[in-house]
Parts: structure tokens; C-alpha cells; sequence
């Protein structure tokens, strides 16, 4: 069938003409609770998503316990840019753009390291690891009126930590960074404060043919997949206790939560639970930092996951990798690095408390691995599934079509999800396995109003 004359052809608009038509799109759906397909896995979406989103917002860029020392650094990326995250001789934490400021070459090539230093490969500028240009080959001959003060390695005009999870921010003007983590630190707070974690090795990274927004909205908390989508893996008695239902659990979803969004697990027991973190490892733990009511939450607490605009997720992993073993608490967090229309890299950081045994850091990272890592037992089912998502939402098909996701799981006509009413955190939490996709429209809502949001146009 023709196209009429008067209906523009969606193969020949322009990209811009494209974003607004999908975006458009998007505002009237997501009150319905549907979701274009169009949206992922689009080249003119993908470089305005570069733009809007990750050049406007907060960023994770990495944990403090990364970068003990000056001069520590490791490379990151804020979007598809290139930074250094470096610890300089104060102690102060930097997120310098590599990029040199004579001709732009890359200043460090290495991924981690410690250094004074950063000479550039190309004519040998030189920047101190705070960025200040301190050294310029041949300059009385060639620059002697080159004023070194105005020279330094540009920087991320905002960088700020919440509990050694550094950030930075790349726009002019952004909002402090706890107001951007909003109900979040509450959830931070949990983790962070009661227990002192640290970074065990490097952080896995690796590159997957998924959109960024597949695995982001899943983290925010698609729990409604965990019976089907990962089956298998419960069958075989890997995971956590509470998702292979060997013990009596609720199941919780905070929706509502200033643009993030969780999910948990409570185990109703008088054993304390703490994510499966067994007595020895409890009795480390900062428990006099944490209120009353995040208290009692975390000691019921089974398996946890959580999302914070716009890539950064965790899950929280009372598990084992082996049925015949005891099972650990293994912190994951997880970046979800945009890297093409349909292309990303994930970043996986393996967390432990820092006083534990290195016995016991060694199978928390075993357990890590082997649930959550390219060869993970709960990765390669999610993987698998995400792959077909981005291939037809990138169709032909999908495009001329106007093809729509569904997201209506406990509203609309279909049976209301329960709200808890006595929930002592923020957000709104649902109870009854979470059956509601508020979780995920909060995710598509953020985004919906980070793009629209003038300040990247
Ligand atoms: S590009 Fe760095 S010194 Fe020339
Ligand atoms: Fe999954």
C-alpha cells in the first residue's frame, strides 16, 4: 500500500523531525502506559540522548575507594566522552577532560594508574593531576607569551560524592547532587553507611548489542521476569534464597522515588537477614548510623535492586554459586554505558565490606561472577531476551507500524497493585511481587522529561 500524500513518510524525515515526532509520541503513550519501540535502538534518538540526557545530568563516575591515594586514576566516561577520574595532591576528587589543550589528544592512555603527571603523547604538554598545565616543550622558543594558568586540562564543572559514589555533572548549571539523588540516599544511606564497602579488583567491563535504556529499565525493577526469564538458573539452586522462594518473602517495588526506582525483597524471620551476609561479617557493620526504620528494612533485606537515573543500577545479592554452599552478600553496581544507537558497554563493579575476611571478599566475588558477569548465570538469560528487543524495536516493521510497548501491570482496567500504606521510606512501595510496572514507567517518564527539558536544546 502507497503512502497517502499528505502523511509524511517517516523513512525520509530528517532526525531531528524524527526525535520530535517519537518524543511527541512518547508523552501521549506514556499515559496510556505504552512506550513507542521507536525509542531504542535509533540513531536520531541515540545522539540527542547524548546530548539531553547524559550532557545534563548527574553521572556515576566512580567510588572513592577506587582512588585511594593522589594521583591515583582510573579512565571513565561521562556518555561517549573521555574523562579522568583522579584523586590530585590534596585529596580532592577531579574529572578532567582528556583531551589535551594544544591539538586534543588524549593526555593518559592508560586505564588505571598512579601518577604526579599527565604528559601529553603528541608534543608533550604537560598537566599536573590536577590538570594545570605545568610544562611546555620548547616554550620560550615557540610560546612564550602562552599563559599556562589559562591551559589547564578542562574539568566537569560539577563533581560531588554521596558516600564515596563520586559523580560529576558536565552541563553549566545542575542541581546539587543530593537534590538529583532525592529518595535515593535513603536507599544509599542503607548500604553505604551501614556498611563500609569497598571495590574488590577491577571493574568487569564489556560490550553487549543492547540499547541503554533495555537493561536500565529492567533494573528499575521488571520483577515480574524473574519467574520466567530466569527459571532455569533458580532451578539449578544458583542465586538468592529469597528469589528460589526456599524462604517466606515479601516482595516490595518503591515507585515515586524523585526519578529512581527499587525493589526488594523482606524476609519475615527473627533471623536477621542483611542480604545474606552471614553473623561474623553483621558484627562489622556501622549499625548505630542508620535510623530505626532503614534498620529493621535492611536486617529483613533478601535479594535488592535499584536503578538511578539515568544508567546506574545495583543489585544486592543474598547468593550463592554453588547450591552446596553457603550463600554471601554481593554488592553489584553496574553502569550502563551508552556506546551507539543499540550498543552498549556495561561497566560491573564487585562491592564488599571492607573489614570482612579476604576469604570471604574472594566468594563474594565468585559469587558475583557467576551470577551477574558476561558469563553470569542471570546475565546471559536477561542478555539473550534484551537482544530481540533492540533487533525489532530497530525494525522497518516497528517504524512504519507505530509499534507500542505495554506497561499497564496493575492499573487501568487490570487488578490495582496494593500500595503499602504503612511504608516508612520514600517513594510508594507496592506489595504482592511488585505486579505493577510503575517502576519501569518512572524510568520512561524521567527520561520522557529529561529530553524534553529545554536545557539540551
Ligand atoms: S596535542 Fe598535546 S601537546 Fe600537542
Ligand atoms: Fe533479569
Amino acid at each position: 500500500m502507497s503512502q497517502g500524500a499528505d502523511e509524511p513518510d517517516s523513512s525520509m524525515e530528517s532526525g531531528f523531525n524524527r526525535v520530535q515526532r517519537i518524543l511527541d509520541d512518547m508523552g501521549d503513550s506514556l499515559d496510556v502506559g505504552e512506550v513507542p519501540m521507536e525509542i531504542l535502538n535509533n540513531d536520531a534518538v541515540y545522539e540527542e540522548e547524548l546530548d539531553r540526557i547524559f550532557g545534563q545530568t548527574w553521572v556515576y563516575i566512580g567510588h572513592e575507594s577506587e582512588v585511594p591515594e593522589p594521583g591515583d586514576y582510573r579512565q571513565r566516561t561521562i556518555g561517549e566522552d573521555p574523562f579522568i577520574f583522579v584523586r590530585d595532591e590534596d585529596g580532592e576528587f577531579r574529572v578532567l577532560f582528556n583531551s589535551c589543550r594544544h591539538r586534543g589528544a588524549n593526555v593518559c592512555r592508560a586505564e588505571k594508574g598512579n601518577t604526579s603527571h599527565f604528559r601529553c603523547p603528541y608534543h608533550g604538554w604537560t598537566y599536573d593531576n590536577s590538570g594545570d598545565l605545568v610544562g611546555v616543550p620548547q616554550k620560550s622558543a615557540g610560546f612564550d607569551h602562552l599563559d599556562a594558568d589559562d591551559h589547564g586540562l578542562h574539568q566537569a564543572p560539577h563533581v560531588d560524592d554521596y558516600k564515596g559514589l563520586v559523580f560529576a555533572c558536565i552541563a553549566p548549571e545542575a542541581p546539587p547532587l543530593e537534590e538529583h539523588l532525592g529518595g535515593a540516599t535513603w536507599f544509599l544511606d542503607m548500604y553505604f553507611d551501614l556498611i563500609d564497602m569497598e571495590v574488590i579488583g577491577d571493574p568487569h567491563r564489556w560490550e553487549v548489542e543492547n540499547d541503554w535504556k533495555t537493561p536500565t529499565e529492567n533494573f528499575y525493577g521488571d520483577n515480574y521476569h524473574i519467574p520466567m526469564g530466569h527459571k532455569s538458573a533458580i532451578e539449578a539452586g544458583v542465586g538468592s534464597d529469597t528469589a528460589t522462594g526456599e524462604k517466606e518473602s515479601e516482595l516490595y517495588g518503591i515507585a515515586d522515588c524523585d526519578g529512581h526506582a527499587f525493589s526488594f525483597y523482606q524476609i519475615e524471620s527473627d533471623e536477621p537477614s542483611y542480604w545474606g551476609h552471614p553473623p561474623e561479617v553483621v558484627e562489622t557493620f556501622n549499625h548505630d548510623a542508620l535510623t530505626e526504620e532503614q534498620h529493621e528494612v535492611a536486617r529483613k533485606s533478601g535479594v535488592t535492586l535499584g536503578t538511578m537515573f539515568p544508567n546506574l543500577s545495583f543489585i544486592f545479592l543474598g547468593g550463592r554459586d554453588d547450591p552446596e554452599k553457603e550463600s554471601v552478600g554481593t554488592f553489584l553496581l553496574r553502569k550502563w554505558e551508552p556506546r551507539g544507537a543499540g550498543k552498549m558497554e556495561v561497566v560491573n563493579w564487585v562491592f564488599a565490606p571492607k573489614h570482612a575476611s579476604d576469604e570471604y571478599k574472594e566468594r563474594v566475588y565468585e559469587v558475583g561472577m557467576s551470577s551477574f558477569s558476561p558469563a553470569g548465570n542471570f546475565e546471559v538469560d536477561d542478555v539473550g531476551i534484551w537482544y530481540g528487543i533492540d533487533d525489532a524495536a530497530g525494525s522497518v516493521f516497528a517504524r512504519k507500524n507505530d509499534v507500542h510497548t505495554k506497561f499497564t501491570m496493575g492499573s487501568g482496567d487490570n487488578a490495582a497493585a496494593t500500595v503499602v500504606d504503612d511504608w516508612v521510606g520514600p517513594g510508594t512501595a507496592y506489595r504482592e511481587g511488585g505486579m505493577t510496572d510503575e517502576n519501569q514507567l518512572d524510568f520512561y517518564r524521567t527520561w520522557y522529561e529529561t529530553m524534553t527539558d529545554n536545557g539540551g536544546m
